[in-house]
């Protein structure tokens, strides 16, 4: 028997871990770090683990997914799942505006909603008494694919709706971010596998899983845009509709907007189009409906898309290219990353004429050569990557791709790991060395501020620095030996590696750019170890224990601290003044969050806004990018505060921001 007690902590840990769900898939304001989430999802795990005849199948420790299907089944959909048809210019948008009013009363409504056009993979949900009983794919649009099993490990995708009807059927695209899609592609590429072409190809690909237990490692989300069938409920507008859904729990699109004018129109395509790169998501144009649903009804459907619905398409940002030669470049760990030069292509207004193809695994995927014919995309600010190879444009002239036997930077052989190529030169090797250093001296590492790459590049090529400890041993006179450098220049670049002497242990390991261990993994072994000397001589066994070290990582880890010369680098830093302090926390209230201050603060200065920021285990960023989760802002708060909307950052005030670090006013 479980006791009251027991049951009451039980329900109020889930309910907690409920409303972070929501919080952070549904709401995109996430109140704690994913670290924080971690710990209570494993402590309503151990409970259940302990009572099991607490653990209901709508507990979301039941989402990570039961056992693989055999094969998917087929599901006929009540109303067909259409398509949409496509539009790319002003003048066709106003063609089938012209075509929708001919069709109507003259005095009909003719409001039209305009929505983002998301770049994901379709679904129909269907609730019974708000309850999730079945999610299919869209298929051919008359009969999908049953994947409730891998759509319930979404943790987006609510399993039970608030004051829903009898029975509910909400369709919608399954999506991945971008940062969430950068960050899954860049672990699978450090392991030296091909990564995924594209968000909208890992969202399908994750879906469509018959074991729901790779959907539930994937970071999809979802996006309501409209219903199908609805028994027990009627609604007049698509917007009624959607406001339904968003107060039922269901994350619908964003931005949502009505309108009546074709320059109403051609501003939101115009607003969604310059706020393409900087979107959480890839959307591939805009869509606009009849508002009314009445009238949707009198337009009626062709064969596979109805009429009261049109996609207003971007630009395409794919083009097909030519490779002319494939280089090999070195990064700072020397290994060889392949790059394409293609016959330059203009791409969404920018002129392509390189895109990587990550590793030899992607070469072989893709089995390019050199001469063909590719599709390549670009999409935000990445590099441009090649999605596939147009076999039909072959010639026969086509030439393999060579993986080289020496480093093209210092001449010295290459080494062949399992998936990867080194340059065997290792500390030698000026690229190497270079892209330490530029990795050393980031924001996120030792933060020393005005050595640019371009400085680098002089110190590295005039033998001033080999490694990151000479650079604490640059004095006024060498530098100002060189060219182009002035008095001030060397002041403020040598007190700026002064400042950075004073950092902190989880820093400092980011700092090192031992391979695979990133910020995140550094702040977690700087937490588990506690000092530099108790990470130095941890053994592989150890360093697995902690959260997120696999074997391969530990293993990394151990041979950087088991090479001599890493040693040598590290007892020179630490000779020459770097020191460790450890951050000592109040709190940990801003675990995980990393926080920019915009518009004036009343009752704190900025430095100790950010001191505050630190004290309770947060970062401060003056940027507003897709890596900062919080926004505080204050009177006369401007740009930053527009662009942390349109990335969907939490906001909150000056007088939130001190009740959440416990300094209510
Ligand atoms: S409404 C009758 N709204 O685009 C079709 N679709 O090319 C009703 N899509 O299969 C679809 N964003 O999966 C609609 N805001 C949006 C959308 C959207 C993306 C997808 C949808 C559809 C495809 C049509």
């Amino acid at each position: 028997m479980v006791s009251e007690t027991i049951r009451k902590k039980y329900e109020k840990l889930r309910a907690e871990v409920e409303r972070h769900d929501t919080l952070y898939f549904i709401l995109s304001a996430p109140e704690i770090s994913d670290a924080h989430y971690d710990r209570l999802y494993r402590d309503l795990e151990r409970l259940e683990h302990d009572y099991p005849e607490l653990r209901t199948p709508d507990s979301p420790t039941q989402r990570v997914g039961g056992a693989p299907i055999e094969r998917f089944e087929k599901v006929e959909h009540r109303i067909p799942m259409l398509s949409l048809e496509k539009v790319y210019t002003k003048e066709e948008f106003r063609a089938w505006t012209e075509r929708i009013k001919a069709d109507l009363d003259r005095d009909a409504d003719n409001t039209l909603v305009l929505e983002p056009k998301v770049d994901g993979d379709s679904l129909e949900l269907v609730y019974e008494r708000g309850v999730l009983v079945l999610a299919s794919t869209r298929g051919d649009g008359r009969i999908g694919e049953n994947v409730t099993h891998t759509v319930r490990t979404v943790r987006g995708i609510p399993r039970r709706l608030k004051n829903a009807p009898e029975r509910l059927e909400v369709r919608g695209e399954a999506y991945i971010r971008i940062a969430d899609f950068r960050a899954l592609n860049r672990a699978l590429v450090e392991k030296g596998a091909p990564p995924f072409a594209n968000p909208r190809n890992l969202t399908s690909g994750s879906i469509k899983q018959l074991d729901p237990r790779i959907t539930a490692s994937r970071p999809l989300r979802f996006m309501a845009h409209g219903l199908g069938s609805v028994v027990g409920r009627k609604f007049r507008r698509h917007m009624d509709a959607m406001q339904f859904l968003a107060d039922a729990g269901m994350p619908i699109v964003d931005d949502l907007q009505a309108v009546r004018t074709m320059d109403e129109i051609e501003a939101y395509y115009q607003r969604l189009l310059a706020s393409r790169d900087r979107r959480p998501y890839e959307i591939d144009g805009i869509v606009a409906k009849v508002d009314d649903l009445f009238l949707r009804d009198a337009l009626g459907a062709r064969s596979k898309s109805p009429r009261w619905a049109i996609a207003y398409k971007f630009p395409a940002r794919e083009e097909t290219t030519q490779v002319l030669a494939v280089d090999w470049q070195v990064g700072r760990t020397g290994k060889l990353t392949p790059v394409a030069r293609l016959r330059p292509v203009p791409i969404g207004g920018v002129t392509v004429s390189n895109a990587t193809l990550h590793n030899p695994a992607q070469i072989q995927k893709l089995d390019v050569r050199v001469g063909d014919w590719v599709l390549v995309t670009r999409s935000g600010d990445v590099i441009p990557y090649v999605v596939q190879v147009i076999t039909a444009r072959r010639t026969g002239k086509e030439r393999p791709i060579e993986p080289p036997s020496r480093c093209p930077v210092d001449g010295a052989p290459v080494e062949v790991t399992e998936s990867d190529l080194f340059c065997s030169a290792r500390i030698s090797c000026p690229a190497q060395i270079k892209g330490a250093i530029e990795h050393f001296k980031s924001r996120a590492a030792m933060n020393i501020e005005g050595l640019g790459p371009e400085w680098i590049d002089v110190l590295v090529d005039g033998g001033l620095i080999a490694n990151a400890a000479d650079l604490y041993r640059l004095d006024k006179k060498r530098l100002l030996e060189l060219d182009r450098m002035g008095d001030k220049l060397a002041s403020n670049l040598l007190t700026a590696i002064e400042a950075s002497k004073r950092t902190t242990l989880s820093r400092f390991i980011n700092a090192l750019g031992i391979l695979h261990v990133g910020e995140a993994t550094a702040a977690a072994l700087a937490e588990h170890f506690g000092s530099l000397e108790a990470l130095m001589d941890a053994s592989e066994e150890e360093l697995q224990g902690v959260a997120d070290v696999g074997p391969v990582v530990a293993r990394s880890i151990h041979d950087f601290f088991a090479r001599r010369e890493n040693r040598t680098v590290i007892e020179k830093l630490l000779a020459s003044g770097v020191s460790l302090a450890k951050p000592r926390l109040k709190s940990r209230a801003l675990e995980g969050e990393v926080v920019v201050f915009t518009g004036g603060l009343e009752r704190l200065t900025r430095d100790d806004a950010r001191r505050v920021v630190a004290e309770h285990g947060g970062r401060t960023t003056d940027s507003v990018s897709q890596s900062a989760t919080l926004v505080v802002a204050g009177p006369g708060a401007g740009r930053k505060l527009d662009k942390a909307r349109q990335l969907g950052i939490k906001t909150i005030g000056e007088d939130e921001f001190l009740r959440r670090v416990g300094m209510p006013s």
